[in-house]
């Protein structure tokens, strides 16, 4: 069988057509963007374009934020943004949020025969900030509020050991994190 010329040609267009395409199509495109930016919508450049302008706004605003309040995480004033992020310009995380943090604070549950709960699992997001906040140790809330959120005021008030606290923190007696002793006690 012969080819005309022009089927040739076309055939040729074609090849070539298609290894412009799959070299730089906007799946690819895609991709490499979403590994830089969180959010990244398929195949739709204009999105895309806003979606890095709104993370950069974003961090932007973190920054700005962190300034005008008195206690920063010592990695986040310092800039050391990739140490949690995958990058400077990324608010995708390293690794799960749960195992974001033992990389540094280790200490947290070493030797300790009793773990707390969330301590265990590494939900530290739970009662505190990653970045900063206007409570002292990056604290989500600074009252009893901050263990209420999973444990039961009516249960906790039924313990006799409770009876007089009043609005005592629950970490003057209790260790949040860990202890050797049984319920974190400090005494
Ligand atoms: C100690 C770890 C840590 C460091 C250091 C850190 N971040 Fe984050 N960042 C987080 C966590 C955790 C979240 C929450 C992610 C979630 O809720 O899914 C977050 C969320 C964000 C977000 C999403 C919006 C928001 O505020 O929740 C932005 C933007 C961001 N970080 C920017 C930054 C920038 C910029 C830096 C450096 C100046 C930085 N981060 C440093 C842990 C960190
Ligand atoms: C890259 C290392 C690093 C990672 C990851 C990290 N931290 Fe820290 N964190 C520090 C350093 C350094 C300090 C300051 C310690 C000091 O001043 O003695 C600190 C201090 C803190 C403090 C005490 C702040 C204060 O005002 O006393 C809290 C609370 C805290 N981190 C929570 C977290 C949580 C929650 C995460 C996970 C989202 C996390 N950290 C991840 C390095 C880290
Ligand atoms: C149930 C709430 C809760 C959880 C979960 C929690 N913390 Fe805390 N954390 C606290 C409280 C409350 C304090 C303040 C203790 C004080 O001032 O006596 C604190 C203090 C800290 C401090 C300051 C130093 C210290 O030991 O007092 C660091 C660092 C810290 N937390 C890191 C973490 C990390 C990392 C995680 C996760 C592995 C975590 N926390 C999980 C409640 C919690
Ligand atoms: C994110 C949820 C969460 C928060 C917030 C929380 N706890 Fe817990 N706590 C748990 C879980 C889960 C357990 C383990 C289940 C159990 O034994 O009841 C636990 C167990 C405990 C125990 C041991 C109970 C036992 O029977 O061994 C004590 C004590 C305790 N928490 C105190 C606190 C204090 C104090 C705070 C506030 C600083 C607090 N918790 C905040 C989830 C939480
Ligand atoms: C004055 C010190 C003190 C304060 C403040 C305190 N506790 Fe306790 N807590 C104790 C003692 C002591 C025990 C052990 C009681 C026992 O052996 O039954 C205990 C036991 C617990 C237990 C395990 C037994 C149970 O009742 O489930 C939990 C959970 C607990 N406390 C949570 C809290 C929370 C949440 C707060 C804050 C609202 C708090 N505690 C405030 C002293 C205190």
């Amino acid at each position: 069988m012969r080819i005309s010329p022009k089927k040739y040609e076309f055939v040729c267009v074609l090849i070539v057509w298609i290894m412009v395409a799959s070299a730089c199509d906007t799946v690819s495109n895609y991709e490499t963007l979403s590994f830089f930016f969180d959010g990244v919508p398929k195949q739709d450049s204009t999105i895309i374009k806003l979606d890095s302008i709104k993370f950069n706004q974003n961090a932007q605003k973190a920054l700005i934020a962190s300034q005008l309040v008195s206690h920063s995480h010592k990695p986040f004033s310092n800039r050391e943004c990739a140490k949690c992020h995958q990058s400077s310009f990324s608010n995708k995380l390293n690794k799960e949020i749960n195992d974001l943090c033992f990389d540094c604070h280790t200490e947290l549950v070493k030797d300790s025969l009793f773990v707390h709960g969330p301590v265990a699992s590494g939900y530290c997001f739970k009662c505190h900030e990653p970045h900063s906040s206007t409570n002292k140790r990056l604290l989500l809330k600074v009252d009893q509020n901050l263990c209420y959120e999973c444990h039961l005021k009516t249960e906790i008030s039924i313990n006799v050991a409770h009876k007089e606290i009043q609005d005592t923190v629950c970490w003057v007696c209790h260790n949040p994190h860990s202890y050797s002793k049984q319920y974190f006690l400090k005494n």
